[in-house]
């Protein structure tokens, strides 16, 4: 039977909060892109056609709305409400009805791969194992699930979150799963953290004997949990695009890997790539600077940008000093005029904050 997808946008999203109380994590942009898009542009580059996403009652309609029917990417895609964020495990069951006896990719929404998945797909289409599971090592190992392979490169056990991580190998969120993990899952019982853990029903899988296969992965890995990982993602995602200009520049210069896109305009200002610049935003009289991702309709006038994300609409006016590491929210108004200069200027704002330095 032919591998379906299924993507994780759900979840509360606690970690990132003021981001996310006014919408879903896996909105948030990143290089100019919904987090979410990356995950469903890789099930589509691998072939996946059929794809589940599950939402949660709050930001499900937002989701919604950012993905429509799939028709944009050619895929299908079925909407799957899990009523509350039981965990990762709990929302593959909740999906039972839609993944059947399918083979499926199970992709976390706010995963982003560099690598793409295709040739995981191709290997699972040609050997069909029971599980294979991505790996990554990172320095600090506690905020993920855990993975000890034997001599042979074996996996014999797995942990989520461990306090003392027995290895250094996290889990990757992009797992591909054989039918065999549903009656694995429905014999799960809830974790200490209350959670359904799917690191708990691989581990059931290896423990009756069955196949789990364990790759590293290529190139970079990101879980876009906290600020600083989203600025990182957004990051590694601008080191990868290519200089596309397609707004307007009024006495600019623009140096390096930077889009611009339609209607924006980019007035008596410097651009340092890799940047992005969304469409219809602004920037008057001011300097961006690399790693720097601009939301539709956003403005910047008088100010100095660099290594930010701002989201659509988010306006600053007149900073007294240069916005480093900051990512302003949707609607976000930052407004110096008249404040005195100061050295370094750090922000985290939710949605349609106001700030008047
Ligand atoms: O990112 C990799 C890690 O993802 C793995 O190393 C861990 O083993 C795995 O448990 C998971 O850990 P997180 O703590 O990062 O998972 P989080 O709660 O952030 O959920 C991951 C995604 O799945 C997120 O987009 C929200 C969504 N989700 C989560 C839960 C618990 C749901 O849709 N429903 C849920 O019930």
């Amino acid at each position: 039977m032919e591998l379906k997808g299924l993507i994780l946008s759900g979840g509360k999203g606690t970690r990132l909060r003021p981001l996310t109380h006014t919408r879903a994590k896996q909105l948030i942009p990143i290089a100019g892109k919904p987090n979410l898009f990356y995950a469903l542009e890789d099930l589509v580059a691998a072939g996946i056609r059929d794809i589940g996403v599950i939402l949660s009652p709050e930001t499900g309609d937002e989701v919604r709305a950012a993905l429509g029917d799939g028709s944009s990417w050619g895929v299908h895609l079925t909407y799957i409400v899990q009523e509350a964020p039981l965990g990762i495990a709990h929302a593959v069951k909740t999906a039972r009805p839609f993944l059947g006896e399918h083979p499926f990719v199970l992709y976390l929404g706010d995963n982003l791969l560099s690598g793409g998945i295709q040739h995981l797909v191709a290997e699972y289409r040609a050997t069909r194992p029971a599980a294979i599971v991505l790996l990554c090592p990172v320095e600090d190992p506690r905020a993920f699930g855990v993975v000890v392979l034997n001599g042979q490169g074996e996996v014999v056990r797995l942990l989520e979150k461990p306090q003392e991580p027995p290895s250094n190998l996290a889990l990757v969120g992009v797992y591909l799963f054989s039918p065999a993990i549903h009656p694995i899952i429905e014999g799960l019982r809830p974790s200490g953290r209350g959670e359904y853990e799917i690191t708990e029903a691989i581990q059931g899988l290896v423990d009756s004997g069955q196949k789990v296969v364990a790759h590293q992965v290529r190139g970079w890995w990101k879980d876009t949990g906290k600020p600083e990982d989203l600025l990182d993602a957004n990051r590694l995602a601008l080191s990868a695009i290519a200089r596309r200009i397609e707004g307007e520049l009024i006495e600019a210069q623009v140096v390096g890997e930077v889009v611009v896109e339609p209607g924006a305009r980019i007035v008596r200002s410097t651009v340092r790539g890799p940047a992005f610049i969304g469409a219809g935003a602004l920037i008057e009289d001011s300097f961006i600077g690399p790693y720097t991702a601009i939301g539709k309709n956003a403005q910047v006038v008088l100010s100095e940008v660099e290594y930010s994300i701002l989201m659509d609409e988010a306006r600053v006016h007149a900073l007294p000093h240069r916005l480093d590491s900051s990512i302003l929210g949707q609607g976000v108004v930052v407004d110096g005029r008249g404040s005195p200069r100061r050295n370094t200027l750090q922000l985290v704002l939710g949605d349609r904050s106001r700030v008047r330095l």
